[in-house]
């Protein structure tokens, strides 16, 4: 988890959590994929450590090619870490509105993905034959892919949690933000997933693309045995 100088819980493999998550049941998978959306307004309350600890754990439970586990995360909690994100990457031409900002997420998650992980996985004996120690020979990055998986586990694990969760893209100041967090050279954030307790109304929303694009229904997608 990088030196993060945070210690995360033990989560063994067999363990499935079943029943014994402290603020409840677990949520019905059909709920919580219904409940997933992007949160952009929420409560500025910390989001308890052990909540938070258990929404990183999930990422143990992700895919990785090769199992590489090359992801790292970088999570910023403290007040003044999260004020320094929003004051380094503000977008000149796309700057929110303070009252926008008042209300956004008192925690963020970078997830990080090293190339070179992968890089020196594949070069290993048991990997080598596939002729993918050399980056631009990838069907895919797959770094950036593994990152994603390790993304998607955070926001729905964030729903099971209570919490409201949104993913969001970096536009401006990411050297000075990786600097200013000493992120070491060979990882780079595939974006920035944002945490805390929803607000009842999301005075935010009109930001996202969800409210002016209608979701497409599964037919339209799924191509079977063929376009
Ligand atoms: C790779 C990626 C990048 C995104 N970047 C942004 C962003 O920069 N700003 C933002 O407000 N939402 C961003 N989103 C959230 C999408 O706008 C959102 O997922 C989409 O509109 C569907 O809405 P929903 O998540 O509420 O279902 C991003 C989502 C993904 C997966």
């Amino acid at each position: 988890m990088g030196d993060t100088g945070q210690s995360l819980p033990e989560y063994p493999e067999s363990d499935t959590r079943q029943g014994e998550r402290p603020e409840g049941p677990l949520m019905n998978f059909q709920a919580l994929l219904k409940r997933r959306k992007s949160v952009r307004a929420y409560e500025q309350r910390p989001v308890p450590r052990g909540v938070l600890d258990r929404v990183l754990a999930s990422v143990l439970h992700a895919p990785s090619a090769g199992f590489t586990q090359g992801n790292e995360f970088l999570v910023l909690d403290d007040p003044a870490a999260v004020a320094d994100f929003w004051a380094i990457t503000a977008d000149p031409d796309d700057s929110p509105k303070p009252e926008e900002q008042s209300v956004f997420p008192p925690a963020l998650i970078l997830p990080l993905a090293n190339r070179t992980a992968y890089l020196t996985r594949y070069s290993a004996p048991d990997k080598a034959g596939y002729g993918l120690d050399q980056a631009e020979r990838w069907p895919a990055p797959y770094w950036d892919i593994d990152a994603g998986m390790a993304s998607m586990l955070i926001l729905l694990a964030a729903v099971d949690e209570g919490l409201g969760a949104w993913f969001f893209g970096i536009f401006a100041g990411e050297r000075e933000l990786l600097d200013r967090f000493s992120v070491p050279e060979e990882f780079k954030p595939i974006g920035v997933i944002g945490l805390g307790y929803p607000m009842p109304s999301d005075p935010n929303a009109a930001r996202g693309s969800a409210r002016r694009i209608a979701r497409r229904p599964t037919e339209t997608l799924v191509h079977r045995n063929g376009w």
